[in-house]
């Protein structure tokens, strides 16, 4: 049986096991550890959820449609540098690093030591360059980059699992980090079509095992962008009868 004691016990472990990447590293947030503690934080849980059929079982079968949706917003070859905010289960990272050109460079940050260990493994069996890929322990709602330091990020069913005070602040690092003309590229959940049996089906299964999801199927992602912000461009487009979107802010140059 999964415990959450044993869950911290693991983390530590992976703390330990981080070496160089230990530096600063930030409190794991109340919301994740009471929340998904079973999902993200305890190492048997990682053991069952990094299984590609089980991440895309989860996604109603979408999850390469989403992962390449999301993607193909940064073009074929990625020569800026890219962040991705949260780790995420399956090849999500493993198919932007391909992506990657000979100019570019991807950052991922993740709040919790365990997931980024899982990535290091990923990683390293995907033969990634370490070079340019850095996995880095840092929590989305204070991102320790400079304004504008990065071509594009993306977001990947990262703001369905935050309250939404944190969610708030996760949009406006984010936003903060892009460069003038680059995008800052959402996937998530969202209200599903009347006719779509999902709109019913997965209300029982997100107010259970997701307490903050609703939030995202009731209001726009533009809703928590900060007041003023500088966007050029926003566009959204949904996908599997409008249970999942893609939301694309450009900011302004
Ligand atoms: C991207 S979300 C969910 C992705 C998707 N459901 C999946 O299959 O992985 C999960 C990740 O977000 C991370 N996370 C949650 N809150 C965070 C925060 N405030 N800062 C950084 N990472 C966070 C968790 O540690 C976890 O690795």
């Amino acid at each position: 049986m999964i415990s959450k004691q044993s869950a911290y016990g693991a983390e530590s472990e992976a703390v330990r096991a981080l070496g160089p990447h230990r530096l600063a590293p930030a409190p794991i947030p109340a919301y994740l550890q009471n929340t998904y503690w079973w999902a993200y934080l305890h190492p048997r849980a990682v053991h069952i959820f990094e299984r590609q059929w089980l991440v895309n079982l989860i996604l109603w079968g979408n999850f390469a449609r989403l992962r390449n949706a999301a993607l193909a917003e940064m073009g074929e070859v990625i020569n800026g540098r890219v962040l991705q905010v949260a780790c995420v289960y399956g090849d999500f990272t493993e198919h932007l690093v391909r992506r990657l050109g000979p100019q570019g460079s991807i950052d991922v940050i993740d709040v919790a030591p365990i997931q980024i260990n899982n990535l290091h493994a990923k990683l390293k069996l995907a033969g990634a360059d370490s070079e340019r890929v850095n996995a880095l322990l840092q929590d989305s709602s204070d991102l320790h980059f400079a304004d504008a330091s990065h071509d594009d990020v993306v977001v990947f069913f990262l703001l369905h699992e935050m309250p939404t005070e944190v969610r708030r602040k996760t949009v406006a690092e984010a936003l903060r980090v892009t460069k003038p003309g680059g995008k800052l590229i959402f996937v998530d959940y969202h209200k599903p079509r009347a006719w779509s049996p999902f709109r019913y089906l997965m209300v029982p299964i997100l107010t259970t095992l997701e307490p903050f999801a609703m939030d995202v199927w009731n209001n726009g992602i533009a809703s928590w962008l900060p007041d003023g912000a500088a966007v050029a461009k926003l566009e959204k487009k949904t996908y599997f009868g409008g249970l999942y979107q893609k939301v694309v802010v450009t900011k302004a140059a």
